[in-house]
């Protein structure tokens, strides 16, 4: 039987912090053992909002190392340079032929961003789930694992797979979103989620030791002397979910009785913390590194884009002769 297909993309904005890693990587080395999986970097999204076309390239080649040294086997599933498959954009047009421009003038995210970057509001922006959604249809893929934010952009490949149904006759798959066992970051600054563009919430796979304590130093604590229940925000709670993310539920007690007696030293646990952390991302760093070294990405790269290409290329020529075109 063939396997499901699974397409997901990461916007190219840079190196993975453990936000990125709990939240979404783990998850994909899951599906790669299960599923047909195609893992993008999205670079053609990343160029709706402002960036540096100097560090593009870059971007993009740290998030593959990043993949591969977190543990996605490029034997196991595809992975795709966006920009090197021009079926997208070729597909994404077809598509928003039969798309309303209202419709995508109304989603949420369309329009944060638009408040965000008001000196920005480009078209790429306004196309940008039309794009998603012909990354997604190019491949007939039935599962998409996302966030939430991204709930609405499914809904729109959705209407769009049905409307061309409708329209030219049978040819995509709705796809399903998909809940992967992602789990919730917090930011270092004890408020929100860890995320790229808020400097001091992040720990990047590639921080030395030196620059995880410096970060977890930075971490608002209080006195020590406050005792009860172990806080559910700030950073003090920050410290202990980060305990149970790297699985010490051993530590977390020992930690969780000083809180409540009243002699917690925030110091101490973050020196340790510090080392488990370090201890768990250094294999991932040793590979990364191994990877740089020996492993011929450049490659791997061009071998995934003609794989990736044959399956484009039969799709859209599929969707043109429907269409009408070929
Ligand atoms: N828009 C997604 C995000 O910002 C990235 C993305 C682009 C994507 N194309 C995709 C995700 C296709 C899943 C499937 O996170």
């Amino acid at each position: 039987m063939e396997k499901k297909r699974v397409y997901s993309g990461i916007r190219a904005t840079g190196r993975f912090h453990l936000g990125n890693y709990f939240g979404a990587v783990k998850g994909m080395l899951e599906l790669q053992d299960k599923y047909d999986c195609v893992f993008s970097v999205v670079d053609l999204h990343a160029i709706t909002t402002p960036y540096d076309p100097k560090a593009l390239r870059e971007n993009v080649r740290d998030v593959i190392l990043d993949y591969l040294a977190a543990g996605l086997d490029p034997e196991k599933c595809l992975i795709e340079i966006q920009s090197l498959v021009p079926e997208h954009t070729e597909l994404a047009y077809l598509l928003s032929t039969i798309y309303p421009v209202a419709r995508l003038e109304d989603l949420p995210t369309y329009k944060d961003k638009k408040a965000q970057y008001p000196k920005y509001v480009n078209m790429g922006l306004l196309y940008y789930p039309v794009l998603m959604a012909a990354d997604i249809l190019l491949y007939k893929a039935e599962f998409v694992p996302i966030g939430k934010d991204q709930e609405p952009h499914l809904e729109v490949t959705r209407e769009i797979a049905r409307k061309f149904n409708n329209m030219f006759g049978d040819t995509f798959a709705e796809p399903q979103s998909f809940k992967t066992d992602g789990e919730y970051v917090p930011s270092l600054t004890g408020e929100g989620k860890m995320s790229k563009t808020e400097a001091g919430s992040y720990i990047l796979l590639t921080d030395s030791l030196d620059e995880i304590k410096r970060k977890l130093a930075s971490v608002p604590t209080d006195s020590g002397e406050i005792g009860g229940e172990v806080p559910k925000s700030g950073g003090v709670a920050v410290l202990f979910e980060l305990l149970k993310l790297f699985e010490r539920e051993d530590l977390y007690k020992k930690y969780e009785k000083d809180y409540m007696d009243k002699k917690i030293r925030y110091s101490e646990m973050k020196e340790e913390l510090a080392n488990i952390i370090y201890e768990a991302l250094s294999p991932i760093q040793k590979k990364r590194e191994e990877i740089k070294r020996s492993f011929d990405l450049d490659n791997m790269v061009v071998e995934h884009t003609k794989i990736c290409r044959e399956i484009a290329a039969t799709t859209l020529l599929d969707a043109k002769q429907k269409m009408g075109l070929v």
